[in-house]
């Protein structure tokens, strides 16, 4: 059993992570403020079935409060650093406090685990960090020196901030960039969750740009065999610093999203045309031969197939 440190654990990959390492037996403190971008009602429930389970603390405590770090457990093993704000749109709107969470929350947690000899750390990046890369697929040898939105700025500051930390502390560190990741409890700002909401309830949905902008949508079950492959990579090896891209490799398109939601709904479609949104880029797809090299990680889930399982699960939710 392995004693983790969960950030952001209330959260969508934060909850799924929590649930998986505890049904593999190993002992979690979840750290989380419920910060209100979304509410603590959806947090709460994404936590319910674990809340009480006998390997797991809970500590609500704001990782920018550098005065918190006194309640944290000793004897850490790993730390799963998820906590964030996380939404592209409304960093632009405020800057600072994605800066203040991301960025200092980060150099809090390192300073802590430096401070308490904790010597692995898994970090979730982004493949925003890619901006308009013109390159296709992404791949972790690009530039990223051109972000678009101060998000992505934020999680490639927190990348380089790591690194600092892995050189001058000798923490090992792998950043994992998700490629915008779906499945059951997915954020309410995300483009599949809320289109579906409104689809359900037979509302207009509103998109952006001529619907031919695309992601490279990456299940849920296959992001969490990322994290436990990564978590047995930094276990097992020592002086690691590695940067590595989690996608689906496919991505598909906004127009064939709405298209399919539409077809598994069995409603009619009802779609308003804005213009392109600043911050949001237009293309995403992750390389992920080093991911399949260092990891074997090999994305399972197909989108249709993925698509159907969260459309499922919002029925009964
Ligand atoms: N979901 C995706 O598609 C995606 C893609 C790329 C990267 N990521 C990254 O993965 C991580 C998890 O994303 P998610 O989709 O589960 O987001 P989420 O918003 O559901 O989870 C983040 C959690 O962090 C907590 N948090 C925020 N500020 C905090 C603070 N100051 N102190 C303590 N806790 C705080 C929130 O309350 C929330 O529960 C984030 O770092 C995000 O940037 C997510």
């Amino acid at each position: 059993m392995n004693h983790f440190i969960i950030t952001g654990f209330a959260g969508f990959i934060g909850s799924h992570t929590t649930e998986l390492l505890l049904s593999k037996g190993h002992k979690i403190t979840g750290i989380d403020n419920f910060d209100p971008f979304y509410s603590r009602e959806i947090k709460e429930k994404n936590i319910s079935s674990f809340v009480n389970h006998k390997n797991f603390s809970l500590l609500e405590l704001d990782i920018t409060d550098k005065s918190i770090y006194k309640h944290f457990p000793q004897g850490i093993d790993c730390i799963i650093h998820l906590a964030a704000k996380a939404g592209v749109r409304p960093s632009i709107e405020d800057p600072r406090s994605y800066v203040k969470t991301n960025i200092t929350g980060t150099q809090n947690i390192l300073e802590w685990a430096s401070e308490n000899n904790v010597k692995k750390m898994i970090f979730a990046s982004s493949s925003s960090v890619y901006g308009n890369n013109e390159k296709l697929p992404f791949s972790e040898d690009d530039d990223v020196n051109n972000p678009i939105s101060p998000y992505a700025f934020t999680k490639r500051s927190c990348e380089l901030l790591n690194y600092l930390w892995h050189k001058l502390h000798g923490i090992d560190i792998i950043n994992l960039r998700f490629f915008t990741v779906y499945g059951p409890k997915q954020r309410p700002d995300l483009a599949i969750r809320k289109f579906a909401e409104l689809i359900k309830v037979g509302k207009p949905i509103q998109i952006f740009g001529d619907g031919k902008s695309a992601r490279d949508y990456t299940y849920i079950d296959d992001i969490l065999q990322g994290i436990l492959a990564s978590i047995e990579y930094i276990r097992m090896n020592n002086g690691v610093f590695e940067i590595i891209n989690l996608g689906n490799s496919n991505p598909v398109q906004l127009q064939e999203l709405i298209d399919l939601i539409y077809k598994l709904s069995g409603k009619p479609k009802n779609v308003v045309q804005s213009e392109m949104q600043p911050g949001d880029v237009d293309y995403t797809c992750a390389d992920i031969r080093k991911a399949q090299r260092l990891l074997n990680f090999e994305p399972k889930t197909n989108f249709q197939e993925g698509l159907g399982k969260f459309l499922q699960w919002l029925d009964k939710n």
